[in-house]
């Protein structure tokens, strides 16, 4: 298909945030996650007319990622993301590479700094990304540990504004876990002034020192964390439901316990009804049909599920350019060879 050649406004030179980590939803500030949204939408966009982009923007960027845990959409969003933009990726497992046990993590960054431009990590413990960040000299991407999903939650308020069209005073409620993907939601969510509510078993509350980060950015941009654990009194008036798997990845030998404990906040047309005819569902996949999602739900007219798995790509893509896009770069993507002058 040919390109138009203007279509959209063009994507925004790219490297507001070259060479930064991304470990926690709140390594970036408010102003910063809309910057993102900004470069994934122009990037979004354009692919959405043409398939391709008409001037990739890392063209040679490589990008290592190391997987500890399975994954479907992180991985591959990566992974054609930084094709399509370019460049490439390299999927590394703990089964091949053994960090931490056939050499230390701090001389697996040492070596991959020498290879590739990017790093992103997928691990249960949240020390590792944080150690690799802190022995890398190129910047490390957070995929997933068991306390934060920060791409996952980019993408979800990135949905929200797509389909609402605004995020002050907007209301979600989460209902289950107050897991990784609930910390990373609160933070980026309160920092863009959405009122931010979740219901939790007694037991499976947040973490304290996130929950206090959120309610901080709450404060300052107009937003508002509400915790509590009666589902219905948390639905009630939302604008979105949002729930995920209550049994993370590395908490499998807890599934009965979990399973017993969130019994009563599956999130089914019931629950959705209290909320209201206009509120909407999200999940951030993978779901356990028949648990804390119904299939009428997730496949229902409510749903935003698949536009949130849509979306991994397109706000993945925007950091990437953001991280790892070169502000100096005279027509970067256009597949030349710079003169050799400029080397
Ligand atoms: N939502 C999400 O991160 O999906 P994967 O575990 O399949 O990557
Ligand atoms: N909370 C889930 C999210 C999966 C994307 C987990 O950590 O397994």
């Amino acid at each position: 298909m040919k390109i138009p050649s203007e279509p959209y406004p063009p994507v925004a030179p790219p490297g507001s945030l070259l060479g930064r980590d991304l470990l926690s939803a709140a390594d970036l500030t408010p102003a910063e996650v809309r910057r993102v949204f900004a470069t994934a939408a122009s990037l979004k966009a354009e692919f959405s007319v043409a398939r391709r982009h008409s001037h990739p923007p890392l063209v040679r960027r490589t990008l290592a990622m190391l997987f500890e845990r399975p994954s479907l959409r992180t991985r591959v969003t990566f992974e054609a993301g930084m094709l399509q933009l370019g460049g490439g990726a390299i999927q590394l497992t703990s089964g091949n590479v053994g960090w931490g046990v056939r050499e230390s993590v701090a001389d697996v960054a040492r070596n991959l700094q020498a290879f590739v431009d990017g790093i992103i990590i997928r691990t249960g413990h949240h020390a590792i990304a944080v150690e690799l960040a802190g022995a890398a000299d190129i910047p490390v991407i957070n995929a997933l540990t068991l306390r934060e999903h920060p791409c996952q939650a980019l993408t979800d308020v990135f949905t929200l504004r797509e389909v609402f069209g605004r995020l002050d005073g907007l209301v979600v409620a989460f209902v289950g876990d107050g897991n990784n993907v609930y910390h990373s939601l609160a933070l980026v969510a309160a920092g863009q002034g959405v009122e931010i509510r979740l219901a939790h078993p007694p037991g499976f509350a947040p973490d304290a020192e996130i929950v206090a980060q959120a309610a901080a950015l709450a404060a300052a941009n107009g937003g508002r964390l509400v915790l509590g654990h009666d589902p219905r009194a948390t639905v009630d008036g939302a604008d979105v439901i949002y729930t995920d798997s209550w049994t993370s990845m590395g908490q499998e030998a807890e599934s009965d316990e979990r399973r017993a404990a969130f019994a009563d906040y599956q999130l089914n047309e019931a629950l959705c009804a209290v909320a209201g005819p206009a509120a909407r569902v999200m999940h951030c996949l993978p779901a356990h049909r028949g648990e804390e999602i119904t299939s009428e739900v997730m496949d229902g007219p409510r749903s935003l599920i698949f536009k949130q798995s849509e979306n991994r790509l397109h706000v993945q893509k925007g950091l990437l350019v953001e991280i790892l896009g070169d502000p100096d770069a005279d027509g970067a993507g256009d597949g030349t060879e710079p003169a050799p002058s400029a080397r």
